[in-house]
């Protein structure tokens, strides 16, 4: 579990520090205080990423250089240094050359009130939420995403060329190709894997009123390469690459209706699943529940599912959870308190 957290330029502050316990900690304070920020501070520590944006000098408090975060995990102290011109990690006061040691200490589930993005906006929110649990129940995750977007970018820049040279081009195909089937493969395995996780926690949240289909859409069929290959024409046309798993969609269903025409309330309660799906299968596969950050979930739901979600949470797991008030909370709640009031 966290123990401790201290941050250094990061948004809003300066300075910070804090401690955690097991179980439930409550972050408190009036809005623009840095709560989030503090989660996010969390996850960043952990996973090296951030789940509300992929540009990492966003957190960097204006005007610094660098931001740093450092804190112990289960007795092991971690620090993160991040400025644009360089990053720098290290586990137990020892400099790492790779983040492999330092993303085997902890797994992370974020929920936040901002989640029925997953299904409104465009797919890209969509293979973000796989991408950030993917990462963490597969340890080639990770690089197959990072080689795939280096290769798509090479590849992209040439198709922008004023007359594309296809030899070039095509250079590009066995990475792209390589890391993509990687990426694919594990996606649709990550699906098939939440998809009744999800099913139980949405009828546990929402009275199994109707019923939640999940479907990894691939964005090239029937396999990678002949799709690259059936796309040439297009590519060029577009000058971008056009199919690939930077295409891949996640399709949400209630009852066989697009989740995007669903109530607000099943729009909730359906993303609430899909974290819940993550918290479980994460705590499946390494034997212990994954630390759950929840930003300001509670405040949006009404009586009825936030009492149902509570008990969803994974028992024993370490919660923190920001709110602007308490008084929603059960009054028996054991709960460590960080003020920011
Ligand atoms: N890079 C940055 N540098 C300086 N300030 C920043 C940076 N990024 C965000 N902020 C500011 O940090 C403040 C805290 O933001 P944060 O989202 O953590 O607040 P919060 O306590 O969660 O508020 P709310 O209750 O409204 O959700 C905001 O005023 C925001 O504008
Ligand atoms: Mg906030």
């Amino acid at each position: 579990m966290l123990t401790q957290l201290k941050v250094g330029h990061f948004r809003c502050f300066e300075q910070f520090e804090c401690s955690f316990v097991p179980g439930i900690n409550l972050i408190i304070g009036p809005n623009a205080r840095g709560k989030t920020s503090l989660l996010e501070a969390a996850c960043l520590l952990l996973r090296l990423q951030s789940p509300r944006t992929s540009k990492l000098g966003e957190l960097i408090r204006h005007g610094a250089r660098g931001l740093l975060v450092d804190g112990y995990y289960s007795g092991a102290h971690l620090q993160f240094y991040y400025s644009p011109q360089r990053k720098k990690l290290a586990l137990d006061s020892v400099e790492q050359r790779s983040a492999t040691e330092c993303l085997k200490l902890a797994r992370v589930v974020w929920f936040s009130n901002a989640d029925v993005d997953i299904i409104r906006n465009s797919g890209e929110t969509r293979r973000r939420f796989l991408d950030f649990v993917a990462a963490q129940t597969n340890p080639s995750y990770r690089k197959a995403l990072r080689d795939y977007d280096r290769a798509l970018r090479s590849r992209n820049l040439l198709l922008k060329a004023p007359t594309p040279k296809w030899r070039e081009i095509q250079a590009f195909d066995e990475p792209l190709q390589t890391a993509g089937q990687t990426l694919m493969h594990i996606r649709l395995e990550l699906v098939t894997a939440l998809r009744p996780l999800a099913q139980l926690a949405h009828a546990g949240i929402s009275g199994a009123r109707e019923k939640l289909e999940m479907d990894y859409l691939p964005g090239a069929a029937p396999t990678l390469p002949e799709a690259l290959a059936a796309a040439r024409v297009e590519d060029t046309r577009l000058r971008q690459t056009t199919v690939g798993p930077h295409r891949d969609d996640l399709q949400l269903t209630l009852s066989g209706s697009p989740a995007g025409l669903g109530s607000e309330g099943q729009q909730r309660t359906l993303v609430l699943a899909l974290r819940l799906a993550a918290a479980r299968l994460l705590e499946a596969q390494f034997g212990a529940p994954p630390l759950l950050l929840l930003d300001d979930v509670f405040g949006e739901l009404d009586i009825a599912r936030r009492a149902s979600l509570l008990e969803q949470l994974p028992a024993n797991s370490q919660q923190i959870i920001t709110t602007t008030q308490r008084e929603w909370l059960p009054k028996e709640l054991q709960a460590h308190v960080v003020d920011f009031n």
